[in-house]
Parts: structure tokens; sequence; C-alpha cells
């Protein structure tokens, strides 16, 4: 089987008990990937791993399962998986507290400015206690936004809400545990934008999500407001997201997620109020070793002929 690039040892060493392992590496190119594909039974792949009609066939008739080491399966063309009767899997739960709980630390450090507070101290640019500057917003009696209901954004709000935040919410499911666990309410999109403090992202990326901030959005989302996504990059058109920071017509940002990784806009990266991370979502010890251990899980079961755990097509 193959491992297109890398698998932490809590799920790789217990496929490398039972089958034999060629293994892409961290910097594996997708030529490398393409490489080592042919005669696979299993491809164990990551959200950096774009999984099309051209590496299943690079595989062959021989592959079962295609295991995504993530929970968003947007890298893996599922109409080709199923033409060629390829299982594919994701790991859900395991990393759901682990990417709430960034997104809430990415809520707090963009509505507090902490990204430009601690660059100016690190560049000798403090001055001493400035009354006035960095001011941000408390989450306590703000209204938080939630963009998808699911596992992640659930537990984001009911984080936010333990810190005192209202919850409202936007999706395509009504979701009443939400308003009833959370004392959420369902808002139409456009409107949530205006009602919210803080927006955060929790949805795929679909053809449906694509671009779904853009200019007209952040405007919405207003000069005090906050846009957090650690969902999918291509959610937010990123130009438009610095064009706003730069003008003053968003409040801050704060990122885990691009659309292009590990491509990152320029003017992004030089927009002011906007904390930026390296899609860390999911990168507690925790989580990650319960992602690996559930790719293993996935795909013991397929090659021994059972359903496996957490099956997306
Ligand atoms: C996921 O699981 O989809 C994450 O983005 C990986 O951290």
């Amino acid at each position: 089987m193959v491992i297109a690039r890398v698998l932490l040892p809590a799920g790789r060493d217990r496929l490398a008990e039972r089958f034999e392992l060629r293994e892409g590496g961290l910097d594996a190119t997708r030529a490398d990937v393409l490489a080592i594909a042919p005669g696979a039974s299993a491809l164990v792949a990551d959200p950096s791993v774009t999984v099309d009609a051209e590496l299943l066939d690079a595989c062959g008739p021989a592959l079962r399962i295609v295991a995504n080491f993530a929970v968003g399966y947007d890298n893996v063309d599922l109409e080709a998986c199923r033409e060629r009767g390829v299982v594919v899997t994701n790991t859900p739960d395991v990393l759901t507290e682990a990417t709430a709980e960034l997104a809430l630390a990415l809520t707090l450090a963009a509505a507090r400015r902490m990204s430009d507070a601690e660059r100016d101290l690190r560049a000798g640019r403090w001055r001493g206690w400035d009354p006035g500057a960095y001011l941000g917003i408390e989450i306590r009696g703000a209204t938080v936004g939630v963009v998808g209901m699911g596992r992640i954004g659930r537990r984001y709000a009911g984080l936010a809400r333990g810190l005192g935040a209202e919850i409202a919410y936007a999706g395509p499911h009504a979701k009443p545990e939400a308003a009833s666990e959370l004392g959420g309410r369902r808002l139409e999109f456009e409107e949530l934008l205006q009602a919210a403090d803080v927006i955060s992202l929790h949805a795929p990326a679909t053809p449906q999500t694509r671009g779904l901030i853009g200019a007209p959005e952040l405007e919405l989302i207003g000069p005090r407001g906050v846009l957090v996504n650690t969902s999918r990059g291509p959610l937010v058109d990123s130009e438009a997201l610095a064009a706003a920071l730069r003008s003053g017509a968003l409040g801050a940002a704060g990122l885990d997620v691009y659309e292009s990784e590990p491509e990152i806009s320029p003017r992004l990266l030089g927009a002011p109020r906007c904390v930026l991370l390296p899609h860390v979502g999911s990168a507690t010890i925790t989580s990650r070793d319960g992602m690996a251990n559930a790719v293993a899980d996935n795909v013991i079961a397929v090659l021994e002929g059972r359903e496996p755990p957490s099956r997306v097509a």
C-alpha cells in the first residue's frame, strides 16, 4: 500500500505490521506520488494531495481505498473513486476539539489584535502603555456567527457560548439542537453577516461555498467585525480580504487555511489586523494521533473486507 506523503506512527506502525508500505515523504512532489502509486491496494492521502483520475489510474485496478488523513475531503474526486469502485474515508470526530479550540484561539487573537501588537513589540516599536492602542472587542456579549453548524461549528459555538457570547448561525440545515443547546438563532446568510460581531467559517469546500466571502460579504461583516476561517481557503477571496483589511472595511481576520496552500497572497501577508497560521487546526498530539489511528482503522477494515468506520464514498 502507498502513503502519498506521511502518516504519524500511531497509524503507520499498525499498517507497517500488516502491509508492505511505500511512502512518498513530507516533500513528495506530484511526480514522486505518481511514481510510487502503481499496484497500490490502499492510498493514504492528505489535504495537500490531489486524488484525481490520473492518480487513481496510476495506482491501477488493485486500489480499494483512498484513506484521507483529514476530515475534509475536497482534495479527493469522489466521482472518479466511485467510478473505479474505490472506497473513500476520512477522519471525523477525533479532530473536532482541536479545531474548535484553534478557531476560538484565532477569534480571540484577531479580536484583540494580538498579531499586530506582538509584531510591533518584537520590532522594538513599543513605546510603553498606550490607552488607545490595539483596541479590540470582547467575546462576552458579542454575537458570534457560525457558518456551518456541523461537528466543529457546534463545538466552537459551545466554547464561545462558554465565554458569554450570543450564538447565531447559518447553513443549509435547521440544526434545532444548536438552538436548544446553545440558544443559537438561525439566520439567513446575509442577515448573519450583518448581525454578528464575529463570523467563523466551518463549512466544507464545495462548488457552492467557493468564494462564499468576497468583497460584498466583507462589507456586511463591517469595520468592527472579525472573520475567522479554519475550514478551507477557497471559501474566502483572499485578495478581497486583504483589500478590506487595508481599507478598514473589515475589523480583523484570523486565518488558518488558504486558497492555494502553501502559497499565500503577498497582499494578505502584509495586511494589518490579521492573524495568519499555517493550517494547524487539528495540530494537537491527541487529535493527530487519533487521525492517524482512524486512517489505519479504515485501511485495515477495507483490506480485510469489512465496512470502514468512516466512509464518505
Ligand atoms: C482536516 O482534517 O480537514 C484538516 O483541515 C486537516 O488538519
